[in-house]
């Protein structure tokens, strides 16, 4: 399983690339407004710290603009994914820029059928988005649930599930029960997914009782 992280904010990237667990990042353009940074002036630092996907998402809504602007942001770094929305002239860019070799990531899914769309059109990965289906009252895993099974079922299906819009580990935990093949995760959530109480104890307690001892693992 692979994990993006779901920011802009290129402190908090280069902070959690240090630990060795990010895979990839994605953005979006609210999160680009909430930096309050030139994009591809932050899409260029981002694709410095992160050799993974950088998602990088298009601000048209027409075919030709979008595979315009597709194509510019493709041009930043090998690794960038452009990201289009799922509409039917999204598809049609990500259609039209897969062919040309280039990453698409396609965001704002929040059904199956889009996401068979989505697969159909050669995306790298549909991004479903988990929480905001929580949020308005329905169950989000469930769709992870779905889309994992029917991609499952066609081998000609490449699209990777990106699973978005978490909301805290669990998301992560049930993503990750399901088989989905990414998470990208807010920078909170992936560092609560460190914390546990009994951790925080037990290691207290073994230091405490190391003390005790009165050795040291280095000076030998
Ligand atoms: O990047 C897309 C997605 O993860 C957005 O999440 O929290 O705005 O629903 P959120």
């Amino acid at each position: 399983m692979k994990f993006f992280v779901d920011t802009a904010d290129v402190a908090e990237i280069k902070e959690l690339a240090a630990t060795g667990l990010v895979d990839g990042v994605t953005t979006n353009p609210s999160l680009v407004a909430k930096t309050g940074r030139d994009f591809f002036e932050v899409l260029r630092e981002i694709c410095d710290i992160v050799d993974g996907p950088i998602s990088a998402e298009v601000a048209a809504t027409d075919y030709d603009t979008m595979l315009a602007e597709g194509r510019a942001l493709s041009k930043l770094a090998d690794h960038i994914a452009v990201k289009v929305p799922l509409t039917p002239d999204g598809l049609k860019a990500c259609k039209a820029l897969t062919s040309e070799g280039i990453m698409v990531n396609v965001t704002l899914c929040f059904s199956a059928a889009q996401a068979i769309l989505a697969a159909k059109a050669g995306a790298s990965f549909v991004s479903p988005f988990v929480g905001r289906i929580d949020d308005v009252g329905s169950d989000g895993m469930a769709l992870i649930a779905d889309i994992v099974e029917i991609y499952a079922g066609y081998l000609d299906f490449e699209t990777e599930i990106l699973v978005a819009s978490v909301r805290h580990p669990m998301h992560v935990v049930d993503a990750a029960k399901m088989g989905a093949d990414i998470v990208t995760i807010p920078p909170g959530v992936l560092r609560a997914m460190f914390n546990h109480p009994l951790t925080d104890k037990g290691l207290a307690a073994f230091l405490a009782d190391w003390k005790k001892t009165g050795q040291s693992i280095l000076d030998r």
